[in-house]
This record gives structure tokens, sequence and C-alpha cells, in this order.
């Protein structure tokens, strides 16, 4: 059996075809191409606007930029990539992480109590994990109660539908981002986006991407003027002809993903290996996540993971507790009461979920886990 990582893209010679198609053209960056890719993302989200950009933490960037400022508090997750608090201090602003609640997101109820007690927070960024959106009417409940900004990080959720809202379509929040890294559910190598209902946000948004350079059609031809420090996040046209492709194929992706994810639910049942969630027709699986009481068992998580690797079984976690991060701690974070985020870190651990993963590696993942458990 070939390594099976815990993810990987799907690309086919259409999607190979759209990028030389791109290579052979006027424009590889700044052209027709990236206005395409946001047109389809926002439509295919049901957002108003969209703008693409060089990855996720581009896109949070820039939305952080957009939402808040020096000192703000934002309420926020533990259990996410890096990038989603790291945001929140480009701007010197302050992450206050709460716990998470049994799906693995954000607990909501928490952060109701913290906007109780605290009536400086400015937002909360929460984290569609694994491809499971937060609870859509808790969140509108939250921001019409306590006027808060909602960012909603959606990097694992595109494609991602609750109760007929979609992820991205940003009902109920500012903002939502979207990254396209290969492990995602479709992937322009490097690649973000982000997507909201205001247009002052989005044009905000748009100069920021671009040096916070304006050039209006009063202006002599050669004039633009820098009105902001901006950056140049610039995604490129190549990046968005591979995107635009991949988009077109993004719902069978997400069908076998929910194939797979039924296939190990079924496997699983009663036994030690407790899905995060069992399938619940709203998740888009970029992962899937199991938890195991290895306190029951004569084996580590270490040692799993390595024997796994032994039998050419890439498993991960998601994720280290982001406030106990050395960095973190060195801010001063690390203590807070997160009992179930601390009792799932030392349960979790993702197997391969991806469109091309087989049947036969499928079943190979979930024997060969067995067999490591058991042994
Ligand atoms: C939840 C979450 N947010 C943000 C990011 C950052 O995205 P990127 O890697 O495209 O910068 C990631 C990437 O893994 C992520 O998982």
């Amino acid at each position: 059996m070939n390594f099976i990582p815990y993810g990987k893209q799907s690309i086919d010679k259409d999607d190979i075809e759209s990028v030389v198609e791109t290579l052979k053209s006027d424009f590889l960056t700044t052209g027709p191409k990236v206005k395409e890719f946001e047109e389809a993302i926002a439509s295919y989200c049901g957002a108003k606007y969209c703008v693409a950009v060089t990855n996720g933490t581009g896109a949070l960037h820039l939305t952080s930029l957009v939402l808040l400022k020096k000192g703000d508090r934002v309420l926020t997750t533990p259990n996410s990539f890096l990038a989603t608090s790291n945001s929140i201090l480009y701007i010197d602003a302050k992450p206050i992480f709460v716990d998470i609640a049994k799906d693995g997101n954000i607990d909501l109820d928490l952060c109701e109590e913290e906007l109780k007690k605290d009536n400086s927070i400015k937002a909360i960024y929460s984290v569609a994990f694994s491809g499971n959106m937060v609870n859509q009417e808790k969140l509108k409940y939250l921001k019409e109660k306590y006027g808060i900004l909602i960012l909603e990080d959606n990097a694992h959720a595109i494609g991602a539908v609750y109760n007929g809202i979609k992820a991205g379509s940003c009902i109920n929040s500012d903002c939502s981002i979207f990254s396209f890294h290969p492990v995602k559910h479709l992937t322009t190598g490097e690649g973000g986006a982000i997507t909201t209902n205001s247009k002052e946000i989005y044009e905000k948004i748009l100069t920021l991407r671009g040096h916070g350079m304006v050039k209006t059609p009063n202006m002599k031809p050669w004039e633009y003027e820098m009105r902001e420090l901006g950056f140049n996040y610039r995604i490129t046209d190549i990046q968005c002809a591979l995107g635009i492709s991949q988009l077109k194929k993004l719902d069978n992706f997400i069908n076998k993903r929910v194939e797979i994810a039924k296939k190990y639910d079924k496997a699983f049942e009663r036994t030690i290996v407790k899905p995060l969630y069992t399938y619940n027709g709203k998740s888009s699986y970029h992962l899937y996540v199991v938890q195991v009481d290895f306190t029951k068992l004569n084996i580590s998580k270490e040692k799993l993971f390595i024997k796994m690797k032994e039998k050419n079984i890439g498993l991960q976690l998601h994720y280290i507790p982001i406030n106990k991060q050395p960095y973190y701690k060195s801010l001063g974070y690390g203590d807070e009461k997160t009992p179930i985020m601390d009792n799932y870190y030392r349960e979790c651990f993702s197997l391969p979920m991806f469109p091309k993963l087989s049947d036969k590696e499928q079943s190979y993942v979930i024997a060969s886990l067995r067999e490591v458990l058991n042994g």
C-alpha cells in the first residue's frame, strides 16, 4: 500500500488544461480569472461579495484589519489552526479563548456568559471545525442581542449547509473566510477568499489587498493614491483558473467525503473509536475526527501514530490548543479553564479523508486502526 496521507488534493486533466490555458493567456495576475473566481465563489455561497487572496491567513488578516482595532477583545476557539487567533494578534487586539462544545466548535453558550460579564467584547471569531458549521440560530441571537461582529472561519467548511444556510453566505455574520490549501475541499495551491454582504467591508478589503492604493476615473492616467497602509495579498490568475475548475467539482468532492464518513461511522459503531460526530447532513467533512480514551488501552497516542505510520497511514491531530502554544504562553495565555478542549486534545486524532481515497484504502485504514488499537 502506498502512503495514505490524512488529506490530499484531487487534480484532474480538466484542472491542468485550465491552468495551461491561463498560462498561455495575456494575464498571469490581476486579470479576468480573478474576478471570475470571486464571482463563482460568491454565487456558490450565496454572498454578495467575494475577494480572493493569497491564502486563508491573508484572508483573516485583511478581515481583521477591517473589523478590529488595537485593544479590541475577541472571543475565539482554542481548537483551530494558529492563523485564526494570530489574525487578532496582528491587529494588537486580544483573543479570549473560550472552551469548545462536544462537537469541537466554540461553545456559544459560554460565549454568551462572557458577553454578559464583559460588554467591551467586540467580536466572535468562530471556526466551522472539520466542516461542521456552528449553531446559526445561536450565532444570530448573539449578534443581535449583544451587537457584536462575527467572523466565521470557514477554512474547513466550503459547501457545508446548516438548515439551509450555506457556509460563506454570511447570513448571520459580517464576514467569512476560506482556505484553498491542497488538503482543503478545493485547492488553488495556496489561496483563500473572504465573503461578505457588506459593500463597505468589501471595498475596504479590496483596497487593503493591493497596498491601500486607490485609482479613480477622475485621476490622471498615471495617478494612484495610497490612502492607508495595505499589503500585497493578490492571488494569481493561474491559481484562480485552477480554483474555477475545482469549484465545478466541489459538490462531487463533498459527496465523496460524505460517503467515506458514513463508511467510517459504520465501521466504528459500538467500538472504542468514537467519531466526533456521526453523519448529521450538515458537515462538508474537511476532516474525519475520532476520539479514543487512551487510558483504557495499552497503547499511547504517540505509539498509535508511529504504528500507523509504519503501516503507511498518516494520522493527524487537529488541534493542539492554540492558547497552550509557547508564543501564546509568553503572552500570558494557557491557564484558561477549557476542560472539554483539554480532554478532547488527549483523545482526538484525524483519519485520512479526501475524495480520491479509494474503497480499498478506506478498508485498509479501518482494519489497521482496529489492529493497532487492539494489539
Ligand atoms: C481553520 C483554519 N483557519 C485558517 C487557516 C489558514 O489558511 P491558509 O493555510 O490558507 O493560510 C487554516 C489552514 O489550515 C485553517 O485550518
